[in-house]
């Protein structure tokens, strides 16, 4: 089961039954809907956007027509844009190429990209055919794989949480073929989701919420590879049985009480020793209020293995995270609270710990440590008894003549 990267994408009519079922599950998604989770910022589906996932004729150029506006093209990309980038979008989207190759190597590259499937606007370079949202998800796939250390016969169990079209659990899943994918995202993006992994995994075994319904938690516990469900789905995840999470470039587009909510799942559901790989803004308030990857709230039981601005986007930080059973020195939240934008309050606390530092260097705090001039003093007297004792030793004569001195 792999990607067709050099062929061209399947003809999607091939499939009415799965556009069926892909529609009668969001149907029943949107019936459903839990209110906060959909915020201000996805307000953005037009009334028609049923009528243009039922429409056939949309697909094969699915990703450059408005259906994956928000999520793989940008909120204010045109319907139907001309086959060619104008040469500012083509020269940054070489110089990220370059930037990638430079950190993966081309043949990670080549072997990951895709900008085949709903024809995205792209660009023919070095024999591939790129898009800049795909390179960005074949950096994180880099980042995935380096981190998690996996054989690639292993049957991990990843969770994605807002995969766009589903681009990033495709390359894991040519990464990993006996991978479990769970999807959660809105019901107007998991029909993009249903329609993309099929594409591309013809004959993929897809878990879409009206068997979850039947099935609830069980559904889960068996036999897939992509369980494509809206977000509420979370609550039936088991405990610790997720390997890896991934949230990249989505909360930071989610209301506070839908962090919260994801938040308090993966805490329950990631495996100790599991990863979570968070890609976020340092800030954004397209929902009404500010959102910050600051102020997510990890609990206590992370070990923050990366934390630094992200790849080809620096107004966006890259944290990867493993869940410890125990809570973690130096705590999660204080890697968090260093991150920008910084309050008035920050400045309270580096000066705070600038005077702290200082005392401990004039005044000492562990002799082992810090000894400050106390501590200094002290450790050269004894430095030089010791030097005057030894010298002495050395010198039977005067130890003799000292020992007659010290008689009398
Ligand atoms: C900007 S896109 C990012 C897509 C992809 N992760 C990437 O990095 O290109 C944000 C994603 O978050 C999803 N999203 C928004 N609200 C959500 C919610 N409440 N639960 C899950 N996903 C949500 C969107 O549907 C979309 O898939």
């Amino acid at each position: 089961m792999t990607l067709e990267l050099e062929s061209p994408p399947p003809d999607v009519r091939r499939a009415p039954s799965l556009h069926d079922r892909m529609l009668a599950n969001f149907r029943l998604a949107r019936e459903s809907y839990v209110r906060h989770h959909r915020s201000r910022h996805w307000d953005l589906f037009p009334p028609d956007y049923e009528a243009r996932l039922g429409d056939e004729s949309l697909w094969p150029d699915f990703r450059r027509n408005g259906l994956t506006r928000g999520f793989g093209t940008s909120r204010g990309a045109p319907d139907t844009p001309d086959d060619t980038l104008d040469s500012r979008a083509a020269g940054k989207l070489v110089a990220a190429f370059d930037g990638l190759v430079g950190i993966t190597g081309f043949e990670f590259v080549r072997d990951y990209h895709e900008a085949r499937i709903g024809r995205p606007v792209a660009l023919e370079h070095r024999g591939l055919l790129l898009d800049r949202n795909d390179l960005r998800l074949v950096h994180d796939t880099w980042e995935i794989v380096r981190h998690l250390g996996l054989p690639a016969d292993a049957a991990p169990t990843f969770v994605e949480i807002g995969g766009g079209h589903g681009g990033l659990v495709a390359k894991l899943k040519r990464r990993w073929p006996r991978a479990r994918c769970i999807i959660l995202d809105l019901p107007e993006v998991n029909a993009v989701q249903t329609h993309y992994l099929s594409t591309a995994f013809p004959g993929a075994r897809l878990l879409l919420y009206s068997e979850f319904l039947a099935g609830g938690a069980k559904a889960l516990s068996g036999e897939f590879d992509f369980a494509i469900l809206p977000g509420w789905t979370a609550d039936q995840l088991r405990d610790e049985s997720a390997d890896l999470v991934m949230n990249t470039r989505s909360m930071q587009e989610m209301n506070r009480e839908t962090i919260g909510f994801y938040f308090d799942r993966i805490h329950r559901f990631l495996r100790p020793g599991g990863l979570f790989y968070c890609v976020n803004r340092y800030t954004k308030s397209t929902v009404g209020e500010p959102i910050r990857i600051k102020d997510f709230p990890f609990d206590d039981r992370w070990h923050i293995q990366v934390s630094r601005p992200s790849f080809d986007q620096p107004w966006i930080h890259e944290l990867i995270a493993v869940r410890s059973t125990m809570p973690v020195v130096p705590a999660p939240a204080s890697t968090l609270a260093a991150l920008p934008p910084y309050r008035l309050a920050d400045v309270g606390t580096g000066l705070a710990t600038a005077i702290r530092r200082l005392f401990a260097i004039i005044f000492g705090d562990h002799p082992n440590i810090n000894p400050g001039i106390p501590g200094t003093l002290r450790n050269a007297r004894v430095a030089l008894e010791r030097g005057l004792v030894a010298w002495v030793r050395g010198r039977p004569g005067l130890r003799a003549g000292l020992k007659k001195l010290l008689r009398r």
